[in-house]
């Protein structure tokens, strides 16, 4: 193997709701470092920490006011080097989160452009003329609203795909570009291992900037290609590649959403932009459009479909992120399962499916123990922009109050943010005054402490899996995969080969038995099943009984080598 990501399980720490070290109820990087230990006995080989620069925090950190230091908040510098040399220690390595679509209005960038005409800093910032004493055109942002904001009193506008605290940076102009790459250098050389790429498909904008005609009650409209995978794009990626990422030595997982099947092997193949992309193509399969209040009904059958099609359309191309959570999705059984389907079994049963697919896999804070949504009783416990903007949005789509508080709850990223729940102690051990997010009420039953301790739980389903997954000397990451068809069309059954090995995943996410007729079955051993993962009996390698899959059972199996 020539690069560690080919055979790495990947942790997402969201470092707010980690663990707190000096009781001020936010999580903290000297948290982060008391928690070294447990990272090392998951067996992951790396965290990926979502943002810790300066920032005003309206989008949590997503709105970076300086690139170059550590947020009060969680510590300083020299904290984060020490994090730094004692993951290493551990053999784990450090992936900062990178925003370089757009920086916070605080940055002294923008903040020089408030006060200065002739700011050296104009041209960092997609700045436009007014129309008709409004904005450039009626662009609506992901955040609600307009795209644009006003500049003083003037009649120029910054454009703003999120948040309007969160000001687009202009990548047509090269000197910005120039001061970028030389931050990701800054940090390179302080010894970081690679870089989550935050919104990076959107750094492109089609300068003609055209009016759209309006999709929503608004009067604005999504711009989507207008600002997403834009014509273009590429050769800023390519550029970011080669002088930011060191020709692509660096590792990097990338936000980009929308890519489609013809743009993959440009994004990820032999000489692509970055080593791997997260696969979006089920976490948001639950809502319309990306509005959070429009839920669609996810059956195992669909859920195959969209993991197939995307994993065969990345076979043979590069590298998929595969995921189940992170920090902007509510928690995978409230998304994929009944509610009262929602246990040991079938938590797990999704956490096979997705583990052994192709490509380098994530796991997010509290996805290893079974976390669930929280149970929110009202909107104001909410610190989320988004959930604030998509409770607005279905109101103004005709909702009434409790509907719209309803599906937004079971959707807000608060879902995934709230605290760690790490033992039985008081507000779950992440913190012994009251959190900036509530703990959540099973955190008797679901936490570290408890979990670990007990054979059988998710936790030690979890390491099992990372067990196998490193044991596979980078089979599970390349393999080829191959979806196969079912006559239970529910049953999601595939298949990773390469020359010398086979495997096979059968997962049962339903209520029911089924069955699966593989003809050659005393073939296969079974490695991993998760009615038994406990007990030596499963890893004594016995032949599977296929004929009756039970409910929410899941199995891998190995095909014996001759
Ligand atoms: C994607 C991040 O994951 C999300 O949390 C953030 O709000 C947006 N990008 C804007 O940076
Ligand atoms: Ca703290």
């Amino acid at each position: 193997m020539n690069n560690w990501w080919e055979n790495a399980v990947i942790y997402q720490i969201y470092p707010r709701s980690f663990q707190d070290s000096n009781q001020d109820g936010i999580g903290d990087l000297r948290g982060i470092i008391n928690r070294l230990d447990y990272l090392a006995t998951l067996g992951i080989d790396a965290i990926w920490i979502s943002p810790i620069y300066p920032s005003p925090m309206v989008d949590n950190g997503y709105d970076i006011s300086d690139y170059k230091d550590i947020d009060p908040i969680f510590g300083t510098l020299a904290d984060f080097k020490e994090l730094l040399a004692k993951a290493h220690k551990l053999n784990i390595k450090i992936i900062m989160d990178l925003v370089l679509n757009h920086c916070s209005t605080e940055h002294e960038w923008f903040q020089d452009i408030l006060k200065n005409p002739d700011s050296p800093y104009k041209d960092y910032f997609i700045i436009k003329e007014g129309k008709n004493g409004g904005a450039p055109n009626n662009w609506r942002s992901n955040f609600g609203g307009s795209a644009w904001e006003r500049i003083n009193d003037s009649n120029k506008f910054y454009l703003h795909v999120f948040s309007k605290e969160q000001a687009d940076l202009n990548w047509e102009n090269p000197n910005l570009r120039r001061e970028l790459y030389e931050m990701i250098h800054w940090w390179i050389n302080l010894g970081v291992d690679g870089f989550r790429i935050d919104a990076i498909n959107f750094i492109k904008k089609n300068q003609d900037f055209p009016n759209l005609s309006p999709d929503g009650p608004d009067g604005l409209a999504d711009p989507q290609s207008n600002w997403l995978n834009a014509e273009g794009i590429g050769d800023f990626l390519q550029e970011l590649k080669v002088e930011g990422f060191e020709n692509g030595k660096i590792f990097t997982v990338a936000e980009a959403n929308n890519v489609r099947p013809d743009q993959i092997e440009d994004f990820i193949g032999e000489n692509g932009y970055f080593t791997c992309i997260f696969d979006f193509s089920y976490t948001d399969m639950d809502i319309k459009a990306g509005d959070w209040f429009r839920p669609v009904r996810i059956s195992p059958m669909k859920l195959k479909n969209n993991i197939f099609s995307s994993q065969e359309n990345i076979n043979g191309h590069g590298l998929a992120a595969p995921y189940l959570e992170n920090h902007d999705q509510n928690r995978s059984p409230n998304k994929f399962l009944e509610t009262k389907d929602i246990n040991f079994q079938s938590k797990s049963s999704l956490a096979l499916m997705y583990f052994f697919l192709q490509g380098v896999p994530f796991i997010y804070q509290g996805q290893e123990l079974g976390m669930t949504n929280y149970p929110w009783a009202s909107i104001e416990q909410f610190n989320d922009v988004s959930t604030y903007d998509q409770f607005a949005r279905a109101l103004s789509f005709g909702l009434d109050e409790d509907e719209a508080f309803k599906r937004v709850s079971k959707r807000s990223r608060d879902n995934a943010r709230i605290p760690m729940l790490w033992s039985k102690a008081l507000n779950a051990g992440f913190s012994e005054v009251e959190p900036w997010l509530p703990v959540h009420p099973d955190y008797k039953k679901i936490n570290v402490e408890s979990e670990i301790k007990q054979t059988n739980s998710l936790l030690n389903f979890y390491r099992k899996m990372i067990e196998i997954r490193k044991n596979s000397a980078g089979f599970f990451t390349k393999a080829k995969f191959k979806g196969i068809k079912t006559h239970d069309e529910n049953l999601i059954a595939y298949k990773r080969q390469d020359e010398d090995k086979e495997y096979l995943v059968l997962v049962n996410l339903q209520d029911k038995t089924s069955s699966f007729d593989l003809l050659n079955q005393e073939e296969y051993i079974e490695i991993l099943n998760n009615y038994n993962f406990y007990s030596n009996e499963a890893t004594e390698h016995k032949v599977p009984d296929l004929k009756n899959i039970k409910p929410f059972e899941s199995i891998l199996l190995k095909k014996k080598e001759i």
